[in-house]
């Protein structure tokens, strides 16, 4: 059992949370201590939790989230600054975060910012975008950075000194943090804990990995400088070794002895010689092996990703492992290659050795390791054998380069795919190695070679952030919170851990636990399913099998339910994670077991995976949707140029830090049902779960308390767990939960559609673009779900913010053999416009023309028409662009961009600014209020919180308009049996519509009071509540979208109540060499119109801006083309972590931009800022212009999305790349497909 079952399960401390299981995330989180007999130390660490074994807890005190602080009690400094510095949304993440730092300051009570930072490696936040945990945490490190942060002084402040503007939290205001106060070690652990001395002393050598590091840190602080150089590799490789709470656990001996083929310690070891000591447990006999040695590599053996063998006998242990000092003229260095720099497996990782012979340049010795390039970690030994006795020069290089793309080829299939990429990487890291020993030989003043180039080495970090705001009028009532920078409401509780998500709901004493049984074929029919196994398993009730048929029942085919149809009735799967069926067992592990006992024959069909393999095959739902204005032949006509172009945008996993989790309980009566479920669509699954129960939607409530994100993904996909859970305890009588392994989740509830474009424009010399014709596909899988209006929106934001005369847009619905993809922030929007800018970048490209003027002449004007006629007024983008502009210094940081690209070869800097016009429209919205006679509210609407702050916005709204502090109204939880027939909290709306819910329901209740208030001016909130006049204190509100209703055959009618407007620009930089990137800085001015709550929305912005940046840069499903997702979690899936926020970040939010169509002036955040983070894409493939400049190529060329190293690399082509080239595509199967 590991540590995180037996704290959530067995003692119900469930501020602990679930994240992934495997880990990847943090989010479960605590601190183990020990004591330390021999040297009298206290050591405190911080752990995954979901990976330790109880067993391995024997005298160690475990520290939860719970055991700090509570609200309740007294708070914690590290849980209260996280939530007053708003750094917790939806709160999943947060209790993990919190134990991270609370572990740092136990060990270091005055951490300064790196080492803040390198403790949050091993933790992931999907919400905040991270700034605001940093900037909270940054008050542990003296406060800031003493007036040396930004030009305008502090590094915590806001504006520019010359801005009015609110603070987002006051750091004074702050509880001190006093180490002394501490809990203390439980004396009853501090015993001998020192073991007994073996008979082999070496053992103690293998340690944790922070251990080694401290050592051989300490070493190198001793040693003179050239015996070091070893050490110094290590070192290197263990920085980007996982995260902390890995590298605090996972012992070196552990590493070298999985054998990995990705083992970042391995290539150093073998390139640098070290020896290895085993010893035979039975006959205790002692074996010396060199991992240099061909022995060695054998003893490394393995195939890549399955086989976990080594040659190793079982009796054999691994005692100690010897690192060698390093010898006067011997150089080594260590590379790692990853998709993400912080807490992430290697895709290729290298270590070099070379040995001089002293007073020359010539090589004695010389070992090259790589990893990522066989089944095992092997050394490029022809080519080192070749270099020999040559000198260290440009002859070497080019003599390595040649014969490493011979000896380190890969087969096209290999397993991780990215074929080219690593085979270049080989190539491209020995030269960084080159010119590495080529300056040090320099400064031994043993060569005059040089190449007028230096390694590259992208810039180091120190973030500095700006967030601008507007003011809150002097004079607003302190009672009136709207458009204060209020705390997410739960945001303490979700610090202390005390806030109940789904899962957190304590176990029914008669509960059981469902598991389900997925089709592992893209499209069969199903011959047989043997559950015979399966039912013998322990604890196993029922094995539960196309129970429900929903489309039959529902009868109508254009019902959201027949649009989910694809699960739990059909005998014939259509995608890779179909649910076939569902088992229910006394636990989890026992459901689990048992469905994976399940047997099923298939008979395998054909399989459409890619959008291109549907292109070929017309595989398409209807209708084929277009949008059209003006007339295309006369707008190419007049065009003096016209281009060609093509893009993908590959999909999103949502990773929401709480995967989808339903909990139903019968209720004994009348077929009532009550289900706790973590969705945005409470109506949906209650209308949903009645219809497969076979009963009114009366019987069923639906309860959402909160969920741990959502971003989409638990808008429709949630109510097929739900329904499922929901027939099972139904059948059962009996309470049954699920909540998806992470690995499930990402398998079954698909994500943001891919997209491909095609696109064909006409443009002037000047630039003007004249004529659109643009094509999208999206990948929708095998049922349509939300994907039409998905589409549509696509189309809806295929000219973005520019004013096209003549434009076509046709939208295409793919249906293939992946699960259904559905909502995800942004809904087609960002796919749409990403299409729309690579366009803009071809002409500006083509032109040769800066792409910011390109951009700016096409930009819209207040008035104009967009392509489905509707007008723009109220138009602020022209504001936002200008003042982005001026507040990123652009014209400035394009002159030193250019300077930077002049003088530096391997590493290159772009620059790109971005605009975006997000139109915001959604249905209707519900609100209950009920004054209590103490003068209390309750305040129920329909929304659902999933981080977003609606919750905190709704109560803000109500404060105004009843008049009260935000202390006397509570929320909650959203529950269908208060507010019905509600909306999914989705399409940015919900405050527009359920705070314009809540004015209504508040109003009428303060239209009740008035006569009270007329009475009786002088008195309380208390004095006018009165019940004993029967006055009626409970109140409904309502509120539908006015005039709303477009018509595509028309091509007329408002499809949006207005548009949300913003602005970024971005700049980064780019190794040539290896295609890695560093966000250099990002400014965002986005309009929000009058904020109703700053930090929430900066919030947003931020959140949605990282998640952009995840999208366009990083995060990449894997499909096998059987349509298997190869990448089912966070070791293989990355999402921005908190290294990859841009290193100056600055984010205003426009000022003085009213907006007449929302409540109290406000505008939707949500979605609209997500897509601002093409801004780093552009200023990406801007860098690789420049790089492809040095090769002589220039003009438009076709990047994909994400901008990934492998892309960037590859895009940068050079000699590297030349020697290279990759397989001729149809003569080999890929290990991964783009779908
Ligand atoms: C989230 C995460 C991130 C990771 N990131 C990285 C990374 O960035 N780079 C990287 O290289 N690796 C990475 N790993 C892999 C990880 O570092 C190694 O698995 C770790 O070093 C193993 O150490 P351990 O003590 O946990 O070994 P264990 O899991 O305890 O052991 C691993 C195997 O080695 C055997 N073994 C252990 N010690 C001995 C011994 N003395 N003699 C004989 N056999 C032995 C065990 O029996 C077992 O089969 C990551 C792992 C996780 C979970
Ligand atoms: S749940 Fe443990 S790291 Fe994700
Ligand atoms: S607040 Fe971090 S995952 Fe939601």
């Amino acid at each position: 059992m590991t540590l995180l079952t037996y704290l959530r399960r067995k003692l119900g401390l469930t501020g602990t949370k679930l994240g992934c299981a495997e880990g990847g995330c943090g989010a479960c989180t605590v601190m183990v201590s020990r004591y330390q007999t021999h040297t009298q130390q206290l050591l405190h660490y911080a752990v995954n939790a979901c990976l330790a074994p109880l067993c391995s807890l024997h005298l160690v005190a475990v520290t939860t989230v719970e055991g700090i602080g509570s609200v309740a009690r007294k708070l914690h400094p590290v849980q209260e600054r996280i939530a007053r510095a708003h750094g917790s949304q939806c709160g999943f993440c947060t209790p993990g975060i919190v134990m991270s730092m609370y572990a740092l300051l136990r060990n270091n009570p005055t951490p300064k910012m790196a080492d803040v930072e390198e403790a949050f490696q091993g933790n992931l936040c999907r919400c905040t975008g991270y700034r605001p945990i940093l900037e909270g945490y940054k008050t542990f490190t003296g406060g800031c950075c003493g007036g040396k942060g930004r030009e305008n002084g502090c590094c915590m402040a806001n504006g520019n000194g010359a801005e009015k503007t609110t603070p987002l939290f006051t750091a004074t205001d702050f509880a001190p943090f006093d180490p002394t106060q501490e809990v203390i070690f439980p004396p009853e652990l501090m015993v001998n804990t020192h073991t007994p001395k073996h008979k082999h002393s070496e053992l103690e050598l293998i340690h944790d990995l922070n251990h080694m590091g401290a050592v051989l840190k300490e070493m190198v602080k001793t040693l003179p400088p050239h015996q070091n150089e070893v050490f110094l590799a290590v070192l290197e490789q263990l920085r980007w070794f996982a995260g902390l709470q890995i590298r605090n656990v996972a012992a070196v001996g552990g590493n070298i002895m999985t054998a990995s083929p990705i083992s970042d310690l391995n290539p150093v070891f073998m390139a640098a010689g070290c020896k290895l000591t085993l010893m035979d447990k039975g006959t205790h006999t002692h074996t010396h092996i060199h991992l240099c040695d061909i022995p060695g590599i054998c003893f490394l053996l393995r195939s890549e990703f399955t086989d976990k063998t080594t040659t190793l006998r079982p009796q054999e242990v691994l005692l100690s492992i010897e690192i060698p000092y390093s010898k006067k003229n011997q150089f080594v260095s260590a590379f790692k290659q990853s998709p993400r720099r912080e807490d992430d497996i290697s895709i290729v990782t290298a270590a070099m050795s070379v040995t001089i012979t002293p007073g020359t340049d010539v090589v004695e010795d010389l070992g090259l390791s790589y990893g990522g390039m066989a089944a095992t970690t092997v050394l490029a030994k022809k080519t080192a054998s070749r270099l020999l006795g040559r000198r260290w020069g440009e002859g070497l290089l080019e003599e390595a380069c040649s014969s490493l793309a011979e000896e380190m080829t890969l087969d096209p299939s290999a397993p991780g795919g990215m074929v080219t990429y690593r085979q270049t990487l080989t190539l491209s890291l020995f030269y960084k190695f080159y010119l590495m020993v080529l300056q040090k030989l320099r400064i031994y003043q043993v060569t005059t070679l040089t190449t007028g180039f230096t390694v590259p080495a992208l810039a180091s970090r120190c973030v500095s952030v700006t967030c601008v705001l507007q003011a809150v009028p002097e004079g607003r009532s302190q009672d009136d919170a709207v458009g204060r920078p209020m705390m997410h409401l739960s945001a303490l509780k979700q610090a202390t851990g005390e806030a109940v998500y789904c899962d957190d709901v304590p176990l029914y004493e008669n509960e059981l636990y469902l598991a389900l049984v997925t089709s592992s074929k893209a499209h069969a029919n199903i011959l047989s399913i043997d559950s015979s196994a399966a039912e013998q398993m322990p604890g196993v009730t029922v094995i539960a099998r196309h129970q429900v048929r929903l489309s039959d029942q529902s009868g109508d085919s254009d019902s959201l339910m027949s649009r989910l149809v694809t699960f739990l009735f059909s005998v014939q799967v259509t995608c890779v994670g179909h649910i076939i069926g569902a088992v229910v067992a006394d636990t989890q592990l026992h459901a689990q077991r048992a469905a994976k006992a399940v047997r099923i024959q298939y008979e395998e069909l054909p399989a459409v995976v890619t959008i291109q393999e549907a292109i070929a095959a017309q595989s398409f739902y209807q209708p084929i949707r277009t949008i059209q204005k003006g007339d295309l032949e006369v707008g190419f006509k007049q065009a003096d140029h016209i281009l060609e172009g093509e893009m993908h945008i590959g999909g999103q996993e949502h990773f929401y830090l709480e995967t989808n989790v339903t909990l139903a309980v019968p209720r004994g009566e009348d077929g009532e049902m009550e289900v706790f479920a973590s969705t945005q669509s409470a109506s949906k699954t209650q209308s949903l779960v009645a219809k497969a129960l076979g009963v009114p939607a009366n019987r069923v409530v639906v309860r959402v308390k909160r969920m741990g994100g959502g971003f989409g993904g638990k808008e429709s996909r949630t109510t097929v767990l739900s329904t499922v859970v929901a027939v099972a305890a139904n059948k059962l009588k009996r309470p049954v939960r699920c909540m998806l392994d992470r690995d499930e989740d990402m398998l079954i509830t698909g994500g943001r559609h891919p997209f491909y474009g095609k696109y064909k424009v006409g443009f002037l010399n000047s630039g003007k673009v004249v004529a659109l014709d643009v094509s999208y596909y999206s990948n929708t899988g095998n049922s349509m779900d939300l994907s039409l209006s998905v589409l549509e929106r696509a189309l809806f934001h295929m000219e973005n913010s520019y004013s096209v005369a003549n434009v076509r847009g046709r939208g295409y619905l793919c249906r293939t053999n992946l699960p259904s993809n559905t909502a995800f922030r942004g809904f087609g929007g960002p796919q749409g416009m990403m299409v729309t800018e690579s366009w803009m970048n071809d002409v500006a490209q083509s032109l040769g023309k800066p792409s910011e003027e390109v951009r700016r002449l096409n930009l819209y004007v207040e008035g104009e028409l967009t392509p489905y006629n509707q007008i723009l007024d109220q138009f602020t983008l022209d504001r936002c662009w200008d003042e982005c502009l001026s507040r990123s210094v652009y014209q400035e940081r394009r002159a030193a961009v250019d300077l930077y690209n002049r003088q530096n070869r391997w590493t290159k800097r772009g620059l790109a600014i971005v605009p975006t016009k997000f139109g915001i429209s959604f249905t209707a919205a519900g609100a209950l209020a009920h004054i209590y006679t103490d003068g209390s509210v309750l305040l129920t609407h329909g929304g659902t919180e999933m981080g977003q702050g609606l919750h905190t916005k709704m109560v803000q709204v109500a404060s105004r308009v009843l008049g009260i502090p935000c202390s006397k109204i509570h929320i909650s939880e959203t529950s269908t049996n208060t507010v019905p027939n509600t909306s999914p909290t989705a399409a940015s709306a919900s405050s527009d519509l359920n705070g314009a819910a809540v004015q209504n329901a508040c109003e009428t209740l303060m239209k009740r009071l008035e006569p009270y208030k007329t009475k009786n001016p002088k008195g309380t909130w208390e004095d006018w509540v009165t019940y004993f006049d029967r006055v009626n204190l409970s109140a409904n509100g309502f509120y539908k979208t006015p005039d709303l209703g477009y018509d595509f055959d028309s091509n007329s009618g408002r499809a949006f109540n207005y548009f949300s407007y913003g602005v970024a620009c971005s700049e980064v930089e780019i190794d040539c060499l290896t295609g890695a990137h560093r966000n250099l800085s990002t400014t965002i001015v986005m309009d929000v119109g009058h904020s109703l709550n700053p930090a929430i929305d900066i919030g947003q912005v931020e959140g949605a801006f990282m998640q952009g940046l995840g999208l366009f840069t990083l995060e990449e499903l894997h499909y096998s083309p059987q349509g298997v997702l190869l990448t089912r979690g966070p070791g293989s899936y990355k999402i921005p972590a908190f290294g990859d926020i841009p290193t100056q970040l600055t984010v205003s939010l426009l000022r003085d931009a009213p907006n007449d169509k929302a409540i109290f002036a406000s505008k939707a955040v949500g979605e609209p800022p997500l897509f601002l983070a093409a801004s780093v894409f552009y200023a990406i493939k801007d860098a690789i212009s420049a790089a492809r400049v040095e090769s002589g190529i220039s003009g438009p060329f076709r990047l994909d999305s994400p901008a990934s190293a492998e892309r960037i690399r590859n895009a940068c082509s050079d000699r590297f790349t030349k020697l290279c080239p990759p397989a001729e595509p149809g003569t080999f199967r890929p290990w991964s497909v783009q779908v």
